[in-house]
């Protein structure tokens, strides 16, 4: 299998693990990204089981009406089963980083909410220590230079996003060179920037279960 062929099995492989499990009041989190919409493709083939899901983006709120399946604001339902995405690194605790489709507040969001986050990469984001893909940071546009020497004093290289504007209206800076030896200690250490919405380091909330897609199949792991 190639990449995209091994995005496409662990799409389907979420499928598979979650249909089981669905219930009448099921309500699905729908993450973003090539991944993510491979999920939503396959989901539309099974729409009439689906009740309810809500997205992490407009993007993918657009694709999931597009194959026919119900899209609701997080505020109107009680509780989010599971959550679908892919990741841009995962290491073997499955804390993540993510955001480089500059989703990364509204997906914190839905995954925070989740019952159950169930990430799906191909083989090439899972690595030993966080950090080679330069980590998005959703900021407040006045903050911007302010938020950026911050992150210099934290040890990163803080590049701007450039054209970029989140869904809620902000700007994204992807913070280079910044290896991440304590993924719980820098995200909580980020977010504390006046300024920052959050960062894309998902490591107090990291996924429950990694569908990792191999060339010869899909592999599932759960955090060590
Ligand atoms: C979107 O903001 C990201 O968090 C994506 O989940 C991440 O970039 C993975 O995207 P791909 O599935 O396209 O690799």
């Amino acid at each position: 299998m190639n990449q995209d062929e091994m995005k496409q099995a662990v799409a389907r492989a979420a499928l598979d693990y979650i249909r089981p499990k669905l219930e009448r009041d099921s309500v699905i989190g729908i993450g973003t990204g090539s991944t993510a919409n491979y999920f939503i493709d396959a989901l539309g083939e099974i729409r009439a089981e689906v009740e309810a899901t809500v997205a992490s983006s407009e993007a993918s709120a657009a694709r999931l009406r597009d194959n026919g399946l119900p899209v609701y604001d997080l505020n109107s339902v009680d509780r989010v089963s599971f959550y679908i995405d892919g990741a841009d690194e995962s290491n073997a605790s499955l804390q993540l980083i993510k955001g480089g489709g500059g989703a990364l507040t509204r997906e914190k969001i839905v995954a925070a909410v989740a019952d159950e986050f169930i990430c799906i990469c191909d083989q090439s984001k899972l690595v030993h220590t966080l950090g080679d893909f330069p980590l998005p940071v959703e900021v407040i546009p006045m903050a911007r230079s302010h938020v950026a020497r911050a992150l210099v004093k934290l040890g990163g290289d803080p590049v701007y996003r450039e054209g970029f504007t989140t869904d809620n209206g902000n700007i994204i800076l992807d913070v280079y060179n910044f290896p991440v030896a304590a993924p719980l200690e820098i995200e909580r250490k980020i977010n504390d920037i006046v300024g920052v919405v959050t960062n894309g380091l998902f490591a107090h909330r990291p996924a429950d279960v990694l569908l990792l897609g191999r060339p010869d199949g899909v592999e599932t792991l759960k955090a060590q």
